[in-house]
């Protein structure tokens, strides 16, 4: 009886453990998340400088595929919203502790890296503003500190031979 019961603990154990075990852990390596996170959003952004949001799409042939069955479906100014909020989300994504850079090394963590991915999400942050009060003007300007963004943290860390060495913002005593 005694050991039935002891059984029993360690089953219920188990299935608390295992509800509780994180489910929030990285997949992608930090170059496919600048792939498919950051540089589609990007894009959609600096879109708004030559094209207004609320302009008319022009409508593509419809080939049968899905993507294009339903193109027309998030488009428009609720698109520069989301890709503003896509941009402040990846900060999240980033930071993750346990992200590797494609060469295997650990996503940098120092200081610096904080501030740069801080200064992404807060202009992804912005541009959801600028978006949401259908600014087209002020969107365009965001796009400077979004470039700007993107290059500031390139060039110390992407830019180079030997990607993703923390160079900055760690102490190396
Ligand atoms: C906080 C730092 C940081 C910011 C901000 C950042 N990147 Fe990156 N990006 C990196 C690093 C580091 C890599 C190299 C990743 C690797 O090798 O795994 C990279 C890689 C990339 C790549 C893949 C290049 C390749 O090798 O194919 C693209 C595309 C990219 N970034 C686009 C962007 C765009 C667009 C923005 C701005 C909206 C941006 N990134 C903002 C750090 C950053």
């Amino acid at each position: 009886m005694r050991v039935f019961g002891v059984v029993i603990v360690l089953f219920l154990l188990v299935a608390v453990v295992g509800a509780q075990a994180p489910t929030a852990y990285p997949v992608a390596n930090l170059a496919q998340v600048m792939r498919a996170i950051y540089f589609p959003n990007a894009n959609i952004i600096f879109d708004v400088q030559m094209r207004d949001p609320d302009a008319p799409r022009e409508t593509t042939a419809a080939d049968g595929t899905v993507s294009s069955t339903f193109a027309s479906i998030y488009t428009g100014w609720q698109l520069v919203e989301n890709a503003g909020l896509m941009l402040a989300e990846g900060a999240m994504l980033i930071t993750m502790p346990g992200r590797l850079c494609q060469n295997g090394r650990q996503v940098p963590a120092g200081y610096e890296w904080q501030k740069y991915v801080r200064e992404m999400a807060a202009t992804g942050w912005e541009v959801y503003q600028a978006a949401k009060a259908r600014d087209q003007a002020l969107v365009a300007e965001l796009t400077n500190d979004l470039a700007t963004g993107c290059a500031n943290c390139h060039s110390v860390y992407r830019d180079k031979d030997d990607r993703c060495i923390p160079d900055y913002g760690v102490t190396r005593q």
